[in-house]
């Protein structure tokens, strides 16, 4: 693999130092070199720096021109439902109607009418639409992804969720708490099922497990049972709460040692106190909120206190049926007060926090996987700044040009 040189680039711009996670003021610290250059050897970044001092390169080395371009780590989406078939924009029509999220729920559609897509769709056909959706996520700068199961709650069906997201380069979490399947009567039987039949073949594969604590999902005391079992299978724990209702999920994130609690739209002050005081990730998912009609999460709050706080775009054929971690920027800047680098930050270092990936990905500094996004603009603001605006120019993933527009 020859070295990539990516030089006359515009703007260089990285999270500030090598710690994760970043908290208060140092979310917003940034490095910015002008008129820079990115050196790319063996899939890792070798050297960044000004124009100005880089050294003359031996051996075999390709060159982009970035001139009136800027440089940005390749963007980490900590939370997707990416691998899903089917889509619902009837009930995007019935909801722009007038009917609620969680009526639809109610009635059986909602989550568990992707799931009969998800199960009806085949191994092939499903691997075959993340790879679609993965190139839409690429498209708009993401080069590391999570994504959930949770669209397939039998056992074949998670399994090839997660075989589908790692085959992809994803990042497998299993989502096997997501909802109760028409087949079971509750719950409990649910879980009964799913610890004993999915889990040993999922813990494998997947590096976290996922659960939606919310009333007509899992409550506190069956979301206890299925996160203390799945860390007993050596899995990190993340957790979907406060979306609608405060139900005692950051309490159980934050006593059971959780990665992250995700939504936080109906999160107060007693949370953002409980956050701030401990480790587990704040991920906010403000397209969601968007779509939905729901409050923005307390990002500022949550900021201010000293959280830990990602961000992430919840990409699902529901409530966020967007791939653009640009937009959540926006949204981020304009909806929810943060400063462009905090966004920054939240879906770089933060992310790859999230993710146990911080010292691997989402900076731009020697070291760090050759993961770069160059914008058609010099100014790297214009990712939050232009509202659905398509600056991605080019995607650089392990040193090779992944994407180009
Ligand atoms: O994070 N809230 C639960 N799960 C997803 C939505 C999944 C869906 O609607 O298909 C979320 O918003
Ligand atoms: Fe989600």
């Amino acid at each position: 693999m020859s070295a990539l040189l990516v030089r006359n680039l515009a703007q260089v711009v990285s999270p500030a130092g090598d710690r994760a996670p970043l908290r208060g003021s140092a979310l917003r610290e940034l490095r910015l070199i002008e008129d820079g250059y990115v050196l790319c050897e063996g899939g890792r970044i070798a050297a960044v720096g000004p124009m100005s001092e880089l050294a003359p390169l031996d051996g075999e080395v390709r060159e982009i021109d970035g001139r009136g371009r800027a440089a940005v780590p390749g963007l980490v989406d900590c939370h997707t439902h990416a691998c899903f078939a089917g889509d619902r924009a009837g009930e995007f029509e019935l909801r722009a109607g007038g009917a609620s999220y969680q009526e639809l729920h109610a009635a059986g559609g909602g989550i568990l009418s992707t799931v009969r897509a998800t199960r009806a769709a085949g191994d092939e056909a499903l691997a075959a639409a993340l790879q679609v959706h993965r190139g839409w996520m690429r498209a708009h700068g993401t080069t590391t992804w999570e994504a959930k199961s949770g669209y397939g709650l039998d056992r074949d069906t998670e399994l090839a969720q997660l075989h589908a997201v790692r085959d992809a380069g994803g990042i497998p979490t299993w989502l096997g708490a997501h909802a109760v399947p028409p087949e079971f009567e509750d719950a409990g039987s649910y879980l009964d099922f799913a610890l004993a039949e999915v889990l040993p073949e999922a813990a494998p594969i997947a590096e976290a497990a996922d659960v939606f604590l919310e009333r007509g999902a899992f409550d506190a005391v069956q979301a206890r049972r299925y996160l203390e079992a799945c860390r007993a299978c050596g899995l990190a724990l993340r957790l979907h709460a406060d979306q609608f209702t405060e139900a005692g999920g950051i309490g159980l994130a934050v006593e059971l040692g959780a990665r992250s609690v995700d939504h936080l739209e109906a999160t107060g002050p007693g949370g953002v106190r409980l956050l701030a005081a401990g480790d587990v990730a704040a991920v906010l998912l403000p397209v969601a909120a968007l779509v939905l009609g729901r409050p923005m999460p307390p990002a500022r709050d949550l900021i201010d206190a000293g959280a830990v706080v990602a961000l992430a775009t919840d990409f699902n054929p529901g409530s966020a049926f967007c791939e653009s971690l640009p937009l959540a920027m926006s949204l981020a800047c304009t909806q929810m007060g943060m400063a462009p680098a905090e966004a920054l930050a939240a879906c770089t270092v933060n992310a790859a926090h999230v993710l146990g990936r911080a010292d691997r990905v989402g900076r731009v500094e020697p070291g760090y996987a050759a993961d770069l996004v160059l914008l058609e603009v010099p100014d790297w603001r214009y990712l939050a700044y232009h509202l659905g605006g398509e600056h991605v120019a080019v995607v650089i993933e392990d040193g090779e040009v992944a994407w180009e527009r």
